[in-house]
């Protein structure tokens, strides 16, 4: 199903240069939204933005998605290039290898919840004014099922996704009536070089295999995306401050 009232509309999406990013990239492309991705490996923003310009009208840009500087470069990119910016897609994120409270390191943890959750509050933050001002304005989180429950990934991880959640209903509380809408979505497990195995704590993994025992076929990053697109659209305008789970019923169980 395409979302018609995306034309033309102009979208920011951090993280894009792979996996469920470059799937969101990808769909709001088709549906003819203009767009400027970020990512913090410049390579893979450059190989993002050569096939993604097939689609549609897109730039791209090395920033990092956890500082004020990076996101005010590509809010400022958004509106220098295409003179609005209608739609933030806050998804860029790591993993957090399933490690245990008692593996994390402070430094792991600064470094985890500065990206994962510090990096989304801060870009509302920024967002929120251009879109008061804009008068109306869509922002959709990328939390994660762990944002709801505590066995689907590690310690640093699911206490950041469950800020992530807690983000979106507030953002959505305070500025909806100016205009703003703010929702996220929590995928399952989606195929990306996040979800690999590699590195991944056997202590975490023990505890919770568990939950992996009722998982669904694991999704792909275009699974995901058609999410995004109905929740970015005028299809959407009486959603706000929800969480979209997308697992194929995993956490149903
Ligand atoms: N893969 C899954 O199973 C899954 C499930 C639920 C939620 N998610 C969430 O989806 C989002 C995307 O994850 P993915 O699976 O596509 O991962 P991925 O590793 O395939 O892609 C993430 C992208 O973000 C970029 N990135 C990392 N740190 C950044 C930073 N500080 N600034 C800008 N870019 C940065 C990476 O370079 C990479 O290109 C994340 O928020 C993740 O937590 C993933």
């Amino acid at each position: 199903m395409s979302h018609p009232s995306l034309k033309g509309r102009v979208a920011v999406v951090s993280g894009a240069g792979a996996g469920i990013g470059r799937g969101i990239a990808t769909r709001l492309l088709e549906d003819g939204v203009r767009l400027v991705i970020s990512d913090i490996d410049a390579t893979r923003v450059e190989d993002a933005v050569r096939d993604l310009s097939k689609i549609g009208e897109v730039v791209g840009l090395k920033a990092d998605a956890a500082s004020n500087q990076g996101i005010d470069a590509t809010f400022d990119k958004a509106i220098s290039t295409f003179g609005s910016l209608d739609i933030l897609v806050n998804n860029a994120g790591v993993p957090d290898y399933w490690k245990t409270m008692l593996e994390v390191t402070d430094e792991f943890w600064d470094r985890h919840l500065g990206i994962n959750l510090s990096g989304p509050f801060k870009a509302c933050r920024a967002v929120v004014p251009i879109m008061i001002k804009q008068g109306k304005g869509v922002i959709i989180n990328v939390a994660s099922i762990s944002g709801f429950r505590g066995g689907r990934s590690g310690f640093a991880y699911t206490v950041a996704k469950h800020g992530v959640i807690g983000l979106t209903r507030a953002v959505a509380i305070e500025y909806g009536e100016a205009g703003v809408r703010c929702n996220c979505i929590s995928p399952g497990s989606v195929v990306t070089s996040l979800s690999s195995m590699d590195g991944m704590s056997e202590e975490g993994l023990k505890i919770r295999e568990k939950g992996i025992v009722t998982r669904p076929p694991r999704a792909e990053p275009g699974d995901v995306a058609p999410a995004v697109a109905f929740l970015a659209s005028d299809d959407s305008r009486y959603v706000n401050g929800t969480n979209l789970i997308i697992d194929a019923g995993w956490t149903a169980w």
